[in-house]
């Protein structure tokens, strides 16, 4: 018998579900509906070749964490991010990291659960 065409990984629909309502309440006023992002305030996550990273380690500190991009002379006062470690549980950032990194062209693969929780 011919051998069995390789299946893409199954997509995970009811994490991908909850991920895609946080991502509308708690991010997409930044971050834009479809992950564009505002020039020289918000970076886009669509096609974002962090956000693609096979280790979503520093995605996952980012969630928590929040974080400001680098001063410099031409943008002295960057816009940041808050953090959301205190109103997200771990499944929440799994479930939203998934959802970003396999929406607008995005190719990353799910975030798990315990790879929230190792970090
Ligand atoms: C108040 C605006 C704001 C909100 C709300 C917001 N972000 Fe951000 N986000 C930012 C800014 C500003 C940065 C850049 C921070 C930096 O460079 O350290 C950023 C960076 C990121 C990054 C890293 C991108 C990269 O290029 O490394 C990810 C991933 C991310 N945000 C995801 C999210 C998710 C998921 C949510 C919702 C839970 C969210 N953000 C909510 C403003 C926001």
């Amino acid at each position: 018998a011919p051998p069995a065409p390789a299946q893409p990984p199954r997509r995970n629909e009811s994490l991908l579900a909850r991920g895609e309502k946080i991502y509308a309440q708690q991010c997409a006023w930044c971050h834009g509906d479809q992950g564009k992002g505002e020039p020289g305030a918000f970076p886009p996550l669509a096609g974002n070749r962090a956000v693609n990273l096979a280790n979503p380690v520093n995605l996952v500190q980012v969630v928590r964490r929040g974080g400001y991009p680098p001063a410099t002379e031409g943008n002295p006062r960057p816009y940041g991010m808050p953090p959301f470690g205190h109103v997200l549980s771990d499944e929440d950032i799994a479930a939203v990291l998934s959802y970003v990194r396999s929406s607008w062209g995005n190719t990353g693969a799910e975030v798990t659960l315990r790879e929230v929780m190792q970090r």
